[in-house]
């Protein structure tokens, strides 16, 4: 009985020892220690023994369950820690491998040199105020001294949606809102979008930008529209930029007048930006005419004022020399990176 004490043990061990998997360990288990195992089977056989024998061997028993079970432990151990070795070797990851890049967006010309504008303007005192895109034709063109049958309606060639809608073709109409509302004085700018039935070329799209910019206040004269414009091309353009204003023609203001700056490429003596000529066309400006103050409700004997209308894509073009405006609307990320 010794002997098969001794085999079982042997037997068990090297079982153990030859054991890859886990699974097989318990196979193991059951084997020699479960209910139906062969150790079991042995101390059933105890019976046979004398009653001075029984305890020293069931004794061996116990030191032999012990010891199958010790290895089954230690083996245990052994492999679960050669499967998470193998594990992390598996999942190793290379932290040194250089990191794929992300495409991330970027800030659109247009966005940046209206954000350049609004710091100007802000820093002047005035308010950013935005006007509907989609209008009526009193906004537009009839408050702004533009009747029915006037020429003026056909430079812009406009997109209706019925007799009396349309989709705004200029941001002056923020003009007649704001001095709508009531409170004075004034001192606004308003971007936004605006809608002209153009073919899409290098200078133009049938929706592009504008800002308006409109100043109502006591005592507003040509001399503090020269001053403010002149302000901000020296702001937007660089120091040294000087302006020039043009006698022009706008329904809505009278005077009237488009202002140029110096070419800020070649400073005024003439190069492929600025057709030679040394000086660029920048915006449309005036003095509000007394007739759209009175349509507004605003007394022409007490108040006066000047305006402007710039277009943001003809300033984001200049500013970044950029020589086709397609380029603008095509949100080419490899384009709008340089910017
Ligand atoms: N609305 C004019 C245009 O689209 C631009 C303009 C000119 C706006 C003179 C003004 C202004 O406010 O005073 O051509």
């Amino acid at each position: 009985m010794q002997e098969k004490l001794k085999q079982i043990r042997e037997d068990a061990i090297a079982k153990i020892n030859e054991a890859k998997e886990l699974d097989k360990l318990n196979d193991i288990r059951v084997a020699f220690l479960g209910k139906k195992g062969e150790l079991t089977a042995i101390m059933k056989s105890m019976k046979d023994l004398s009653p001075e024998q029984r305890p020293a061997f069931g004794q061996m028993v116990n030191q032999t369950r012990t010891e199958i079970e010790n290895a089954l432990d230690a083996m245990k151990t052994s492999l679960a820690r050669k499967a998470r070795a193998l594990q992390l070797k598996s999942e190793v990851i290379d932290v040194t491998l250089p990191a794929k890049k992300n495409n991330v967006g970027h800030r659109h010309p247009n966005s940046i040199a209206l954000e350049e504008m609004e710091r100007i303007f802000v820093g002047l005192g005035y308010e950013v105020v935005e006007g509907p895109e989609v209008e009526k034709d009193y906004y537009n063109f009839e408050a702004l001294n533009i009747p029915k049958d006037h020429p003026a309606r056909d430079e812009q060639d406009t997109f209706y949606i019925n007799a009396n809608m349309l989709l705004r073709s200029q941001t002056s109409g923020a003009q007649i809102h704001t001095m709508e509302n009531g409170t004075l004085p004034i001192k606004v700018i308003s971007p936004g979008r605006v809608y002209r039935a153009d073919e899409v070329d290098a200078t133009h799209s049938p929706c592009f930008h504008q800002v308006e910019g409109l100043v109502v206040g006591k005592n507003i004269t040509f001399a503090d529209l020269k001053g403010t414009l002149a302000e901000f091309a020296r702001e937007m353009f660089g120091t040294q930029t000087k302006v020039k204003f043009r006698p022009h023609h706008f329904p809505f203001t009278e005077p009237s007048a488009e202002m140029d700056v110096t070419c800020f490429k070649c400073g005024g003596k003439g190069c492929r930006m600025c057709k030679g000529s040394g000086w660029i066309e920048i915006l449309g400006c005036g003095m509000v005419h007394p007739h759209v103050l009175e349509m507004s409700g605003i007394d022409p004997e007490e108040y006066s004022g000047f305006a402007f209308g710039v277009g943001l894509e003809r300033i984001a073009l200049l500013k970044y020399e950029i020589d086709d405006m397609r380029l603008m609307y095509e949100n080419d990320i490899r384009f709008l990176k340089q910017f």
